[in-house]
């Protein structure tokens, strides 16, 4: 039985990382873990070639983490969130698993975990993943998110932020509510002369975050491991 672990963190040692490889651990089950910020996996360029052969003809580290994709009973697929999304190594890999889907549906089957870390908006990163990897007829045992460490926007280090999340998506910038204020109070303290685009406009209350220190959610992840282990058991 086997369980590949894909981490799209380009962040060495990463939340992302940490919380794939605990998942990973916890299935019992023969396992690698791949980290693809260091290896090539470049995007699908549409080339259809794959339609009729499920094979990918771009030359580049695709064609053996498929062959492991292949292999495995069951995938487990992390990312970051950038700018509300997946991290471009994410999702290039997840194009790439398009190769797969034709003709013989050649995923179906596959147990799938997904896991998203952020600080606002890493739920919607982590369904991405999962409807991703139902198109290709996977079934997701497991999903979970996790908070990570606000990113410097353009300011650059220091205690003070210019360019906060909080203001680009503010409700007054957006006319939306997309729950970015309340994601980044843990974060940050909104002063009071705050201006969108103004300097020091926040301060920054929590920087580095580790999955490491917060059991519930080390436990989540174990949780999600030991439900892929009774699943390819049955
Ligand atoms: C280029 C870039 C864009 C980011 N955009 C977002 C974002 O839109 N929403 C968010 O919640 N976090 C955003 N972040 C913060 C990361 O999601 C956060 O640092 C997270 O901890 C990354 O997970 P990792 O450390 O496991 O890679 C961004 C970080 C970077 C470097």
């Amino acid at each position: 039985m086997k369980v590949l672990g894909v981490s799209g963190s380009p962040t060495k040692n990463s939340n992302t990382d940490a919380l794939v490889k605990a998942i990973l651990d916890a299935t019992d089950a023969k396992t690698e873990f791949v980290k693809l910020s260091t290896i090539k996996v470049g995007p699908c360029i549409a080339c259809m070639k794959c339609v009729c052969t499920n094979e990918c003809v771009i030359n580049d580290d695709f064609k053996w983490l498929s062959e492991k994709v292949m292999e495995a009973d069951a995938i487990v697929v992390g990312s970051s969130t950038f700018y509300g999304a997946a991290s471009a190594f994410t999702k290039a890999f997840i194009e790439r698993l398009y190769s797969k889907r034709h003709v013989k549906l050649l995923t179906r089957g596959k147990l799938a975990a997904t896991v998203a870390v952020g600080v606002a908006a890493e739920k919607m990163v982590a369904e991405w993943i999962g409807n991703a990897l139902r198109a290709g007829g996977m079934e997701i045992v497991g999903s979970m998110t996790a908070k990570g460490t606000p990113c410097c926007f353009v300011c650059g280090p220091g205690e003070t932020c210019n360019y906060t999340v909080w203001n680009a998506y503010s409700k007054e910038l957006t006319g939306m509510d997309l729950g970015v204020e309340e994601a980044y109070k843990e974060y940050l303290e909104i002063l009071p002369d705050n201006k969108p685009y103004a300097h020091g406009s926040a301060k920054f209350l929590k920087s580095y975050r580790s999955v490491k220190d917060e059991p519930d959610v080390m436990d989540e992840a174990r949780r999600i491991g030991k439900l892929i282990k009774e699943r390819i058991k049955n």
